[in-house]
C-alpha cells in the first residue's frame, strides 16, 4: 500500500476533484492519508481564485520540500504533484519556482494521474499537463463512486462562458460543459445507495445546465425532478448559480420539489449598476431583486447567501453605499466576501481607476460587519423554534451529533437514539453566529424530550 495525501484548496468543484483524485489512484494502490511527512504521493489541489490563494501553495511547498529532501536521505520517494487551477494557470513555472514538483496538472487531465504518476516513478522525469483535451473528462473518469458521505457533491457542469471582468475561471476551468443527464443520474443512485442523503450539484455555473436526451432539452429544473424521484434522496442542493440563469422554469421547481432546500447562494457581486457592467455580470440589481421576490412568492421560508466583491476598479464611495442598500433589502442569511484582487489575464486587471488596499480594506470590514449582523439575527430568529437537521458526524463531546438544518447552519443535539445520516427534528434552544443547539422533539406529540 502506497500512501496519497491530498490537500484541497478553493471551491467545492476542488472538494469533488480530489475525492475523483482517490478514486482514481485507489485501485493502483494508494490509501488515503492525513500526514504528508509518511505519504508516498501529495496532492495539492489549489485554488487560483484569488492572489492569496495562489500564493498559499508556494508557502505550503516551502512546508513540503525540506521533508521530501529529508525522506530522499532515507532513501524514500516522495513525489509531488500541483493540480487544479494554479496548476492550469502558471503551469511550468510552478517546477522553475519549486523544482522538487514532480507533476503539474489542471482541472481537465486529473484523469490521467495514475498514468503520470507511474511514469515518473520509473524515469524520474517531470510532466506539466494543462491540456483542454477533445475528450472529456468526465468521460473517462468512471460514473462509480466510492466517496460517499451523508452529504456529497456531484459535479454535473464545468467551466464558464460569462467572462466576468475580475474572474480567472473560464481561463482555469475552460468554457462551459454539461455532463450528459444519464451519467449524473447514475452517479447520484451509487451516491444514495452507499448512504448519501443529500445531493448537492455542482458546477461554476450550475444553473446554466444544458443537455439534450431522449428528444428532451434537459435543463437544472428537469433535471432536479428527475433526482427528486430517486429512492433514497431526501434532500437537494444545487450550487453555484449566475443570475441571469434563474430562469423560471427553475424558479418553479422551488415551489414543487419538497426536497429542493429553501436555501439558495446567489451570487451579486456588486449593488451598484455602473459597478456590475465593468464587472460584465449581465444583469442589474432590478433583475436580481426580480429572482429573489419571484422565488420568496414561491416559498416563502427561502433564504439567501451570496458572494460579494468590494474595491472593485473604479468603486465609488456611493457605488460602495449602494452595495450596502442592496444588503438591507435582500436580508442574506450568510455571506461571502471579498477585496477585490487583481488577476493577471483579466480585464479587471488592467482597468483604470484600482481601488488602494486602504479604502478596500475599510469597505470589506463594513460590509462584513453588516454581513455578520445579518447572519447573526437570522440565526437567532430560529431560537425557540423547529428546524430539521441532517446528522453528518458525532460532534465533539459523547452522544452528540453534528448535522446541516436546511439553510446550512451547523446544528448539534444530545442525542442516544439516532444515528448518522438520519433527519432529525430538533427545537431549538441556543444559537451562535457559526453555530446552534437544538434538543430532540418527541416525533409522536411534539413534546420535548
Ligand atoms: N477578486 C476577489 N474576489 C473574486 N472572486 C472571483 N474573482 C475574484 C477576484 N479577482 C469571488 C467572487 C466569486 C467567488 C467565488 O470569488 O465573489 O463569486
Ligand atoms: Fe467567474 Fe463570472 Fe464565471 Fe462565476 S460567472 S465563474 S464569477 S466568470
Amino acid at each position: 500500500m502506497k500512501k496519497l495525501f491530498i490537500k484541497t484548496y478553493g471551491c467545492q468543484m476542488n472538494v469533488y476533484d480530489s475525492e475523483r483524485m482517490y478514486e482514481l489512484l485507489a485501485p493502483h494502490g494508494y490509501k488515503q492519508s492525513d500526514d504528508y511527512s509518511e505519504a508516498d504521493v501529495i496532492i495539492l489541489n489549489t485554488c487560483h481564485i484569488r492572489e492569496k490563494a495562489a500564493e498559499k501553495i508556494y508557502s505550503e511547498l516551502g512546508r513540503i520540500v525540506p521533508i521530501k529532501k529529508k525522506l530522499a536521505k532515507k532513501g524514500k520517494k516522495t513525489n509531488i504533484v500541483v493540480a487544479g487551477c494554479v496548476a492550469q494557470a502558471e503551469g511550468s513555472e510552478i517546477i522553475n519556482r519549486q523544482p522538487f514538483v514532480d507533476i503539474v496538472v489542471g482541472p481537465q487531465t486529473y484523469h490521467k494521474l495514475p498514468e503520470f504518476l507511474s511514469k515518473i516513478q520509473k524515469s524520474s522525469s517531470k510532466i506539466v499537463d494543462t491540456n483542454f483535451p477533445v475528450e472529456n473528462k468526465f468521460d473517462t473518469l468512471e460514473h462509480n463512486r466510492d466517496v460517499a458521505n451523508v452529504t456529497s457533491f456531484l459535479s454535473i457542469q464545468e467551466g464558464c462562458d460569462k467572462f466576468c471582468s475580475f474572474c480567472v475561471v473560464p481561463y482555469t476551468r475552460g468554457l462551459e460543459y454539461s455532463r450528459p443527464v444519464i451519467k449524473i443520474i447514475e452517479e447520484a443512485k451509487i451516491l444514495l445507495k452507499k448512504g448519501a442523503k443529500e445531493i448537492c450539484l455542482l458546477g461554476q455555473n450550475v444553473n446554466a445546465y444544458s443537455f439534450s436526451y431522449n428528444k428532451k432539452d434537459w435543463n437544472l429544473a428537469r433535471l432536479l425532478r428527475e433526482l427528486a424521484g430517486l429512492e433514497g434522496i431526501k434532500r437537494l442542493r444545487y450550487m453555484t448559480s449566475h443570475p441571469v440563469d434563474m430562469n423560471d422554469d427553475l424558479i418553479k421547481a422551488h415551489g414543487e420539489i419538497p426536497f429542493l432546500m429553501p436555501y439558495l447562494h446567489l451570487p451579486i457581486q456588486s449593488g451598484d449598476d455602473d459597478i456590475l457592467k465593468k464587472m460584465n455580470r449581465g444583469y442589474d440589481v432590478k433583475l436580481y431583486l426580480d429572482i429573489i421576490s419571484k422565488l420568496k412568492n414561491i416559498r416563502d421560508d427561502i433564504a439567501f447567501s451570496s458572494d460579494f466583491i468590494v474595491g472593485f476598479p473604479g468603486e465609488t464611495d456611493k457605488a460602495f453605499n449602494n452595495t450596502l442598500e442592496l444588503v438591507k433589502k435582500v436580508n442574506y442569511a450568510q455571506a461571502y466576501s471579498f477585496k477585490y484582487s487583481r488577476r493577471p489575464g483579466t480585464p479587471g486587471s488592467i482597468m483604470k481607476n484600482q481601488i488602494n488596499e486602504q479604502i478596500k480594506t475599510e469597505r470589506l470590514s463594513i460590509l462584513q460587519q453588516l454581513l455578520n449582523k445579518q447572519q447573526i439575527h437570522f440565526n437567532n430568529s430560529f431560537m425557540d423554534n423547529k428546524l430539521e437537521v441532517l446528522a453528518e458526524k458525532k460532534g465533539k463531546k459523547g452522544g452528540q451529533l453534528v448535522g446541516k438544518s436546511p439553510y446550512l447552519q451547523s446544528i448539534y443535539f444530545n442525542n442516544e437514539f439516532n444515528k448518522i445520516g438520519d433527519l432529525v427534528k430538533l427545537k431549538i434552544i441556543s444559537t451562535g453566529k457559526n453555530s446552534l443547539e437544538g434538543k430532540l422533539i418527541n416525533s409522536s406529540n411534539g413534546e420535548i424530550n
